[in-house]
């Protein structure tokens, strides 16, 4: 088959078997152009020209777990840890809304400090102060500390699956289970988050099948946002001299899901505007339809280090939604207005 005919059929039944996900992306040249301007016809189609930006607050840099490829793994000796208290994640969230934010993302290392009642206040004390949507990011819970979550207020909940390859997901996450990672994917979903999840690209030892089956997985997890981004090695961990992910593939698979759930919300992430200076536009332009701006002061952005030389740690809260509002014009679009909830979301409830 060829890739013009896969795209028909893509965006026809928004669905497609292994062998043709494949065969997109290994796209070459023309055949690889008209994948990824393909999306971007079923983006505006389908979600419009608005851009949603997210306000990122990343609250605490502790982490319980030792990701292989993460600078906050707990191995990592010389990982700059911190935590904010209560009254300032609120606070920040505040000036996100002031800032002209209508959705926040509380994101952290796994970090039980934060229990369930604090997360819960956190939640309730920031839907008293602002009309934002709140997004949690904040790794594996309970069953039951997910439903308070969602009793407390909260919309949504992101967390990737990171790799659909068991073996990989056990080598490059010790003491973790692929299993119960979806087990609480199936949870979030069920308790009626908005649902993000998404993979890694270009993980040592990833192959090309590996990522259609990312892929496949995050079309079966039925997913309302997705987060998909390039693997970039940090010196402090174990995988601190592999390759970096491919920017190439990453646009292509943000292009391959814009067109298997076309009502997505899918983010053009930061760690493609890392590895590429035009990355978060390529993106944007392959079938993405948000940002996430951090909104933290200088001092936390720095010391949040998931990967080096992320970009805009040096720039602040004002500063950076500047930038990010000209990129989105400059490429004859808008920012969006109000929540920007999932279209997805939207049609299954
Ligand atoms: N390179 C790229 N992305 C990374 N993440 C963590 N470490 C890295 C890295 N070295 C991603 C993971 C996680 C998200 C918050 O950041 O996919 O889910
Ligand atoms: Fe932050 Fe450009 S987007 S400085």
């Amino acid at each position: 088959m060829k890739v013009k005919e896969i795209l028909e059929k893509a965006y026809h039944e928004r669905n497609l078997v292994k062998d043709e996900i494949k065969l997109l992306l290994m796209a070459e040249g023309e055949d690889r152009d008209l994948l990824l301007e393909t999306a971007d016809r079923v983006r505006k189609e389908r979600v419009g020209d608005e851009v949603f930006l997210r306000g990122l607050i990343e609250f605490s840099s502790y982490c319980k777990n030792d990701c292989f490829y993460c600078g906050l793994r707990r191995s990592n000796q010389n990982a700059q840890r911190y935590r904010m208290q209560e009254d300032e994640i609120v606070e920040v969230a505040k000036r996100a809304y002031q800032m002209g934010y209508h959705t926040v993302v509380l994101q952290s290392g796994e970090d039980m400090y934060y229990t369930k009642d604090m997360l819960c206040s956190i939640i309730k004390k920031i839907k008293m102060v602002a009309d934002v949507a709140i997004t949690l990011s904040i790794g594996e819970r309970s069953y039951d500390e997910y439903k308070a979550f969602k009793d407390a207020g909260a919309d949504r909940f992101l967390m990737r699956f990171e790799t659909s390859n068991k073996k990989l997901y056990r080598k490059y996450h010790p003491g973790m289970s692929f299993e119960k990672r979806i087990d609480c994917l199936k949870w979030i979903k069920s308790l009626g988050f908005e649902l993000g999840t998404g993979f890694l690209i270009g993980l040592p030892e990833q192959t090309l099948d590996d990522l259609v089956q990312d892929i496949i997985l995050v079309k079966e997890l039925d997913a309302d946002m997705i987060g998909i981004g390039p693997f970039i090695p940090h010196p402090q961990t174990p995988l601190k001299d592999a390759k970096e992910g491919s920017v190439d593939l990453t646009l292509k698979s943000i292009a391959i899901l814009r067109l298997l759930i076309p009502d997505s919300n899918i983010p053009a992430t930061t760690a493609l505007g890392t590895l590429d200076p035009y990355g978060r536009q390529k993106g944007l332009k392959s079938g993405a339809n948000i940002v996430m701006p951090n909104v933290n002061s200088l001092e936390y952005k720095l010391k949040y280090e998931l990967y080096p030389g992320k970009i805009c740690i040096n720039e602040d809260a004002t500063k950076c939604r500047g930038c990010i509002e000209s990129i989105i014009v400059s490429l004859g679009r808008k920012v969006g207005q109000g929540k920007g909830q999932s279209r997805h979301y939207k049609k299954d409830s």
